[in-house]
């Protein structure tokens, strides 16, 4: 039997820059999800989920495509399908998956379940793979087996995290670093607050937002957002709608730099404010937040976090707020209260940590 376990992921900053050449920089979570593949004999693949128990789900290793499972499930077979696309001499064999991350609250459950099932899946193969390839194979059955059409951010981040440290990666130049983020000794903790607001909207908006900013890329004459430094270069765009959605690539991407000056500087409390500013891009420009984010942001700065931002797609999901040791109660109190007051479930709240990025376990 081969086990693996996989993170999930949140994004300091650098949101929705990841399809456009941009800048991001994600950690993995101390939630995840773990991968135990045991052999069969018979060139069958089955998929069953402590999360969803009484189902099960079966294919054919050699002849399974995009288009034949749907659901949960299309991630673990979509995995197999694109490790043997990739070449792998995938074995006949039984996965089951288990989950401690949320599902719809923003923290990349999809690809954590991706990287896990891939390691796993390799491991029972008898094969080896640079982490940073497992990541593009994760994406690949994302894109074209499940049909979303995601950047490349949460696989890259589910499998190259580090304990106290950021992934800066530069989705252009398709490179990686590490950058330290000692949250703790600086007296500092980063809640993740789910809002449970789920608006159906995700899907159609980001696919949206993807050929707005291809859009202002070709009417700007650049060959992606990331070559456009200087923020006023997109007022030039005539369509007020596509010069917003720039505008956040852009200024996006700037926040990300000054994210990492900040943090290399040994500041992590500095960061708050770039984090609000992210939020309000997101918000107004590219508008892909929601009342419930809106509030929960609102709320943690007002109860003294340092700065907050939603994180992921948008239209529900997280909120990530920076906040001092001594202030966790407070915000988390003023999160829940503003929650109630408007009749709404309460969050939850998780304090996370970056945590070691996909791996085998024993
Ligand atoms: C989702 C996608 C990522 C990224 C974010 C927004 O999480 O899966 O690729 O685009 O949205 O930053």
């Amino acid at each position: 039997m081969s086990r693996a376990h996989a993170p999930g992921r949140v994004n300091l900053i650098g949101e929705h820059t990841d399809y456009t050449g941009g800048l991001t920089l994600p950690m993995a979570v101390d939630m995840g999800v773990t991968c135990e593949a045991t052999p069969r004999t018979d060139g069958r693949v089955t998929a069953e989920s402590r999360e969803m128990p009484g189902e099960h789900v079966e294919a054919d290793v050699a002849s399974v495509a995009p288009g034949d499972v749907r659901g949960w499930a299309a991630y673990v077979i979509g995995t197999v399908w694109a490790l043997r696309e990739a070449g792998v001499p995938v074995p006949a064999c039984d996965l089951r998956i288990s989950s401690t991350v949320p599902a719809g609250a923003g923290l990349s459950s999809s690809a954590a379940v991706e990287c896990a099932v891939a390691l796993a899946v390799l491991d029972l193969a008898g094969a080896t793979m640079p982490a940073r390839e497992v990541a593009r194979v994760a994406k690949r059955a994302e894109n074209e087996f499940v049909g979303a059409p995601t950047g490349s951010m949460d696989q890259v981040a589910s499998m190259l995290g580090e304990a106290d440290h950021l992934i800066f990666f530069d989705t252009g130049e398709d490179t990686t670093r590490t950058v330290p983020f000692p949250l703790r000794a600086q007296g500092l903790h980063l809640l993740v607050i789910d809002t449970h607001a789920h608006h159906q909207l995700v899907v159609d908006e980001y696919g949206e937002r993807r050929r707005a900013l291809e859009a202002a890329t070709v009417q700007l004459g650049v060959p992606s957002l990331r070559a456009v430094t200087d923020a006023a270069a997109v007022e030039q765009l005539a369509d007020p709608v596509l010069r917003r959605r720039a505008r956040h690539v852009v200024t996006e991407n700037a926040r990300v730099l000054r994210t990492i000056v900040l943090l290399e500087a040994g500041d992590i409390a500095a960061v708050g404010p770039v984090l609000t500013e992210g939020h309000r891009s997101l918000r107004d420009d590219l508008e892909v937040s929601c009342e419930e984010l809106d509030v929960a942001v609102d709320a943690a700065c007002a109860a003294g976090a340092l700065g907050a931002r939603m994180v992921g797609g948008g239209f529900g999901g997280s909120a990530i707020a920076l906040v001092p040791t001594d202030a966790v109660a407070a915000v988390t109190t003023a999160v829940t209260a503003a929650y109630a007051a408007r009749g709404w479930r309460a969050p939850d709240v998780h304090d996370v940590t970056p945590a070691q990025g996909a791996h085998l376990v024993a």
